[in-house]
């Protein structure tokens, strides 16, 4: 079996700083566990504009699609803001996850003991949360058509189609079945039956694909409920399946339940490939941060926990997930904090490669 393949793709900004981190942990991996990867890498985003003119040169693409998993960093910055919007930073990671179609995005909310005073929420409706929403990721309101700014009589008017096939909701479904049952066994699915036709066939595809996992405890809510039950009950949700807009706003207000945004990893999943691993790209949830891009301040455990969540979902090694994670959470606890970690003074920040380096020996004292 030749080893597991990895395209990182560290993009603009902080991106490089952070995954710089994530490839100590790869070959930490390695020498420690005996993990080998195939690790190349390429351009994305403005880094990828500069040399090719496009934000994903076609010979990217085309390795994004062979390989076992992409890490990508972050793409974006104010140098690249005045390009047309047909080359922008941001049309190369559109790519990638329209041509790899990644339709399943994985956004975990967990919150670490040492961090819950971050949270806008009291301690104790935080303190231990640990959901996951999937949400539908390439299709829905998004894509749907007819789409446009059109005239009407004597004004404009902007249109946007909510649209979705069964077997678009059936994989979605599927996916987030499939995570429930390696996971609390409980899916709850947001949409908005009540008032649009696509959450009625919504709502049906997902009780029908339920059925196939009788053990998975499934109850439906109206998104608009769900917003207002994730800031006053978070902890009643395991996970969370949700189309593509709701999924969009309800991740995000699940993930500031959570504290910062240097701390949040995601995973966009696709169909099976050959050897069975899904189609995968991981990805940190915050940008290029071109306020602290080069000045060595970034947190770089968005993108490490990304990297324990493609050695869970791509690479099968759940255990060695387990053991990064518990890393990451041991070095909270010893409060080691990157800038924006911290919530009072008096505490020194250590930086990006400190963290990283706290994070491998946490790692050698696991073992
Ligand atoms: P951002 O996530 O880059 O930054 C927002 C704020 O959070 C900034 O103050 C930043 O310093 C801080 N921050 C973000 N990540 C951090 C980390 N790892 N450690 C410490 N602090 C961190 O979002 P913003 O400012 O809206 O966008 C900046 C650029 O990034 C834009 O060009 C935008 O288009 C792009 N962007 C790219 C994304 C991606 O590649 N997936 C996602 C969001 C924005
Ligand atoms: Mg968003």
């Amino acid at each position: 079996m030749p080893n597991p393949s990895i395209l990182i793709l560290p993009g603009d900004g902080i991106g490089p700083e952070v995954m710089t981190e994530v490839r100590k942990i790869i070959t930490w991996f390695g020498d420690k566990r005996g993990l080998q990867f195939d690790v190349s890498e390429d351009l994305v985003g403005g880094a990828a504009y500069d040399k090719h003119g496009k934000p994903l040169a076609d010979e990217t693409m085309a390795k994004a699609q062979e390989v076992d998993a992409v890490l990508l960093g972050a793409v974006g910055g104010p140098a690249y803001d005045d390009l047309d919007f047909s080359v922008k930073p941001e049309r190369g990671l559109l790519r990638l996850r329209k041509e790899m179609d990644l339709y399943s995005n994985l956004r975990p909310a967990q919150c670490f003991d040492a961090l819950a005073d971050f949270s806008s929420l009291k301690k104790d409706i935080v303190a231990g949360l640990d959901i996951m929403i999937v949400r539908e990721l390439t299709s829905g309101v998004y894509f749907g058509e007819p789409r446009g700014i059109f005239e009407e009589g004597n004004e404009r008017v902007g249109i946007n189609t909510q649209r979705y096939t069964e077997s678009e909701i059936e994989r979605a479904a599927r996916s987030a079945f499939e995570l429930a049952m390696r996971r609390n066994k409980k899916v709850c699915s947001m949409e908005k039956a009540n008032v649009m036709e696509s959450g009625i066939l919504w709502r049906e595809v997902v009780t029908r694909v339920g059925k196939d996992y009788p053990e998975v405890e499934l109850s439906h809510m109206y998104a608009d409920n769900g917003a207002m039950q994730l800031v006053r009950a978070p902890k009643q949700f395991d996970v969370i399946l949700t189309d593509n807009l709701f999924g969009d706003i309800l991740s995000d207000c699940a993930a500031m339940l959570t504290g910062s945004l240097g701390m949040l990893p995601s995973a966009s999943l696709g169909a099976p490939m050959a050897n069975g691993r899904p189609k995968a790209l991981y990805e940190p949830v915050h940008g290029s941060a071109p306020d602290i891009a080069g000045q060595g301040k970034a947190n770089p455990i968005a993108c490490i926990l990304s990297f324990a969540m493609a050695l869970r979902y791509s690479f099968d090694q759940g255990a060695e997930a387990d053991r990064l994670e518990a890393a990451v959470e041991k070095v909270l606890a010893d409060g080691v904090r990157t800038a924006d970690l911290l919530a009072s003074e008096g505490v020194e920040p250590v930086s990006t490669s400190q963290m990283g380096d706290a994070v491998i020996a946490a790692l050698d004292a696991s073992l």
